[in-house]
Parts: structure tokens; C-alpha cells; sequence
């Protein structure tokens, strides 16, 4: 059996913490250089894969800085974490230096310009070419490493160009997700063959070797042409043929009049720290720091983080927040957004508006939107160098495996992410279907996403770096993690690992992780006599992989999110 090179050189070396730290350290007094959890005074990278994160951690110890180590992680995690690494879907990557203004890049897809608003109208489910929006996420990483990167783009790709040659050593995370995948996709030969387990096998299982010769191919491609080779070249004319034959939208020059953005993220502030979060086409960063702004005054504090109070304020704040991501927000270059969400003041007009006694029904939150009647899929990744330049970035397909579509003689899939549009203007429904204007689709635009890549700041320098898939629970996956840590200032492990909830004005209840509940017996009996409605149908919400940082000793602490076997490194 041939087995792949180790990508980062040998052996787990531990750690002697030491010092006090203005939030808490971890409990552990020795604690490993790699593992779910790490710890260092360099740098650190953290993934859902293994591999990914080494091949970025790898990176950083060859001199490059953390968005030279973000763009080999993207790339890595292409080949090793299929259902949502990518190089076919899109993302935003928010990258913070020392003493300088933090940059948000917005490499969102876009719809295809010959897109219409009533393309999805009939409600009808439409065809997986039909959801395929213009990618952005190679265009969007070239871009991030001409404005920053230290080193060659071609260095950075060739670690994910030899995973995909020689083979990713498949886990059980990456066996579930690959027999998921091949189970739900009965009509989609392309990923059938793609993905297919080892000969004579029905199914994937850890200690397999997952081998992707065709999107090496590719890789190696744009690893020596460029970024062109995948929106003008040969990669755009197997995309644009793969449309072709299934009736997709996406044309020659879509693909080449696509562009990345560089934009101001949203900027918030909680109890002194500085919170930097994506400006829209994401709702993330607006709904984070309106929930932020809404819940400080409470003084949550004053009550354990896992009461029903707590729980109960930070719902409230959710819904009203989840309220206006429906009613205003869009590609803010297609609608204008009010510029007062964000502020402290419009923050204290909502929170007075919430009873500690009892719920607000969805339904009075925006009466004007009239009610008739998203997935999961996603990755997040977060990155420290040892100049504290921080990097968290979140990337999808869409769903699980995007369109289920790989592009034939390439060797990577296509995102879904016009489903990320309202599909049928007009009709917002309490089952969670949203149909106001300003996320119907239009020729070019970007669809509203939820991904929240956060890092949070003091005074000047990053101290937290966090993000999560989760379709619309994404914003409210990060919500929680920084509730945890910065006014409960808990440990990071605890932080990620804590149970978590979510509401997103509708359907109208709470979710509650099935996973963790058992650890708070009375939560859920209170918030019902609080007249919310609770479920704890979903074991588990998102999966955080963060970064603390002290800015005094430089300390990194490094943790995969425990619901998933993700993987931290640092050097
Ligand atoms: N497709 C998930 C999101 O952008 O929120």
C-alpha cells in the first residue's frame, strides 16, 4: 500500500503552558503541539481535517504568514473534506494584522446572468444545474495571497495537489460523510464514480485511502496557470461543457467576469473587545453584533450561562435579529441596508421590547411581512501566525456536496448556492421559507449567506478567531461561542464544546443540541413555561474550530470542535 508522506515532520511535542492569561486558559497544565485541542506560542491552524490543517501548519513553518497558510488549508481541505471544502463553491475570508485595518474578502458566488427573479418561483424542486451559481472561491484566494501572501501561489497548492495523488487516509468523519454522500446521490454517476469506496466494498471506512486523480489534475492546473485556468481556461471550458449538458446557466463569460470583493467587514463591539465579522452578502456579521449589542445590557452574567434567563435573552435577541435578516438584508449591492442595525442605540430600543417574563411570538416581530407559508454544509477554518495575523475563513458548496454535481474530467463539484436566494418572491412562510425582496434573485448577484468567520480584538490585536458551518445556524453557533467566552469568560474548550441554541424567528422555537441537553435537566421544562416552544430533534449544532490568543505571551490555543474530528496544529 502506498502510503502518503507525513506533511508536517514528526512528532507530537508537548507543551509547558505558562502563564496567566486576561481569559482563562485551558485546565490542562501540559498540553500537545497537534491533537483536537493544541497549544503554542508560534502559530496554529485549525480544521475539520487533519491533514488540512497540517498542510497549513506546514506552511507556516516554511515562512509563510497565515493567509499563505489560510490558502493551503482552502486548498487542502478541497481535496481532504469534500462536502464542503472547495474549489467550485465560494466563501469569505476575513484576515486581520496587527495595527491595521482588518480586510474582509467576499469570493460569494453570484447568480449567472441569465438568472431571473422567478426562476425558482413555481416551488417545484429544480434541477441540481439550475442552482449552480458562478464561483468565486479560487479567484477569491488568489486574491487574498496578491494582497498578502508571502509565499509562491504554486508552493501553496502543491501540498493538496499530492493529497489528491497520493491519497487522503480517510477517518470516520470522512467515511461518514463520503457514504452519506453516495447514499443520497443514486442519480449522480459523476460523484458516484469519484467518490466510489475501494474496489469490491459498498461503503467507506476509516483506514481507507481516498485518491482523486482528476482533481489533481486540476489543481496542478492552476497551481501553474493561475487563478485564470479556472474562470478562462481549460477549467472554465469543462465547466461551462458540464452545463451544457445539464441545462445550467453558467456561461463562458460569467465565469470570466467573475470577481472577488474586498470589503469592510461589519465592526461591533462587546464589553471592550472589538468584534469584526462579514458585511453582507452575509447576514453574519450584522445579526452577530445586533445580538451582541442587544443581549449586553442584560447582564447575562449575573445568572449561569445555561439558565433559562440566559437562554431565554439570548433567544429573544435571536428572533429579533433573525426578524430583520428577513426584512432587510441582501447583497448590499443590490439593496441598501439600514445602516442603524448595528448601533447600540437601535439595540436598546429592541431589548426593551423583551419581557423576561415571556416570549414574544415571531409573529409580532415583523407583522408586515406577510406569511404563507437552507443547508448545513459548510467549513470553517481558523489561522494565527506567529506576527499575529489572524485568518478565519468559512467556505461551502452549499449543501452536503453542493449540486452533487462533479465536473467531468475535473474532478471537483459544483456548488447549490442559488438556494441560498428567496425562491418564491412573496411568499415567507412560518415553516422558514423567506420570500422578501431583498434576497430575490437578479443576474449577478450574490444570494445572503450566514457564514460569520469572527475574530475578535483587544486593543488592536486578534484574541479570539472563530466561525462554523451550519446553514442559517451559523450566526447563532458563533453567538454562542462568544457569549461563552467573553462575558462568561470560559476556558475555549468549554466555550466550543458548550451547549448550544438557536431560533431564527421561524419557524417559531428554540433548538436546542439533542447531544448535550441531558447536561442542563431543567432547561427545557423552564423555557416552555416561558411559552417558547423547544426542540432537541438536532444532536448537534455546527462546528466551531477556534483560536484564542493572549496578546501579552503570544500563547495560541488551538480547538477542534469536539462534535466532529477536527484537528489542531500549531508549530
Ligand atoms: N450556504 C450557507 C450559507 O452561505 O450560509
Amino acid at each position: 500500500m502506498l502510503v502518503p508522506k507525513p506533511l508536517v515532520a514528526g512528532a507530537i511535542v508537548l507543551w509547558i503552558t505558562a502563564s496567566a492569561l486576561p481569559l482563562p486558559a485551558q485546565e490542562s497544565a501540559v498540553a500537545p503541539r497537534a491533537g483536537p485541542t493544541a497549544i503554542s506560542t508560534r502559530d496554529m491552524v485549525v480544521s475539520v481535517s487533519r491533514p488540512a490543517s497540517e498542510i497549513g501548519s506546514q506552511v507556516l513553518n516554511q515562512g509563510g504568514n497565515a493567509v499563505d497558510a489560510a490558502v493551503a488549508t482552502a486548498f487542502g481541505l478541497a481535496v481532504a473534506w469534500p462536502e464542503a471544502g472547495n474549489i467550485g463553491g465560494g466563501g469569505f475570508m476575513l484576515i486581520v494584522r496587527a495595527g491595521e485595518e482588518p480586510v474582509f474578502i467576499d469570493y460569494r458566488e453570484t447568480a449567472p446572468a441569465a438568472a431571473t427573479r422567478e426562476m425558482f418561483a413555481d416551488g417545484k424542486p429544480p434541477s441540481q444545474y439550475k442552482l449552480v451559481g458562478v464561483p468565486g472561491t479560487v479567484r477569491g484566494l488568489a486574491l487574498a495571497h496578491e494582497k498578502f501572501g508571502r509565499l509562491p501561489w504554486d508552493k501553496l497548492i502543491a501540498p493538496a495537489i499530492a493529497l489528491a495523488e497520493h491519497g487522503v487516509i480517510v477517518n470516520d468523519a470522512l467515511a461518514g460523510s463520503l457514504n452519506g454522500a453516495l447514499a443520497k446521490s443514486p442519480d449522480f454517476p459523476e460523484l458516484r464514480r469519484v467518490y466510489a469506496p475501494p474496489e469490491g466494498r459498498d461503503k467507506w471506512q476509516a483506514g481507507d485511502k481516498l485518491v482523486q486523480p482528476q482533481l489533481a489534475v486540476t489543481l496542478r492546473l492552476i497551481a501553474i496557470e493561475g487563478p485564470d485556468a479556472f474562470y478562462l481556461g481549460r477549467i472554465a471550458e469543462q465547466i461551462v461543457v458540464e452545463m451544457q449538458r445539464g441545462g445550467g446557466l453558467i456561461t463562458k463569460e460569467d465565469l470570466a467576469g467573475y470577481q472577488p470583493l474586498e470589503r469592510r467587514p461589519i465592526h461591533g463591539t462587546y464589553r471592550g473587545y472589538d468584534i469584526y465579522a462579514p458585511s453582507p452578502p452575509s447576514s453574519g456579521g450584522i445579526c452577530l453584533v445586533e445580538m451582541l449589542n442587544i443581549v449586553e445590557g442584560f447582564d447575562l452574567r449575573k445568572h449561569p450561562r445555561w439558565s433559562s434567563r440566559t437562554v431565554h435573552v439570548m433567544t429573544e435577541a435571536m428572533k429579533r435579529a433573525y426578524a430583520d435578516r428577513a426584512r432587510y438584508l441582501g447583497d448590499s449591492d443590490f439593496v441598501r441596508i439600514p445602516p442603524q442595525l448595528t448601533t447600540k442605540e437601535y439595540a436598546s430600543d429592541l431589548a426593551k421590547t423583551i419581557s423576561l417574563a415571556k416570549t414574544t411570538p415571531s409573529e409580532q416581530l415583523a407583522p408586515e411581512i406577510k406569511l404563507a407559508k437552507e443547508s448545513e454544509q459548510t467549513t470553517h477554518f481558523s489561522v494565527i501566525d506567529r506576527g499575529g495575523m489572524a485568518v478565519s475563513n468559512t467556505y461551502t458548496l452549499e449543501q452536503s456536496f453542493g449540486a452533487k454535481i462533479v465536473v467531468r474530467g475535473a474532478g471537483f463539484l459544483l456548488n447549490n448556492e442559488m438556494g441560498d436566494f428567496n425562491p418564491q418572491p412573496g411568499i415567507t412562510t412560518r415553516d422558514g421559507q423567506i420570500g422578501t425582496a431583498a434576497n430575490e434573485v437578479r443576474p449577478k448577484k450574490r444570494m445572503l449567506s450566514s457564514m460569520c468567520p469572527t475574530i475578535v480584538c483587544r486593543d488592536g490585536e486578534p484574541v479570539l478567531v472563530t466561525g462554523s458551518p451550519g446553514g442559517r445556524t451559523i450566526i447563532n453557533t458563533v453567538f454562542n461561542v462568544l457569549v461563552n467566552r467573553l462575558e462568561y469568560e470560559q476556558p475555549l474548550e468549554e466555550a466550543v464544546d458548550g451547549l448550544r441554541h438557536h431560533h431564527q424567528w421561524f419557524p417559531d422555537r428554540i433548538s436546542l443540541e439533542g447531544s448535550r441537553i441531558k447536561r442542563h435537566p431543567n432547561l427545557v421544562r423552564e423555557l416552555e413555561a416561558l411559552g417558547h416552544t423547544v426542540t432537541t430533534r438536532y444532536a448537534r449544532q455546527g462546528d466551531a474550530h477556534s483560536i484564542a490568543r493572549d496578546p501579552r505571551t503570544k500563547r495560541l490555543e488551538g480547538v477542534a470542535d469536539p462534535r466532529i474530528d477536527g484537528w489542531a496544529v500549531g508549530n
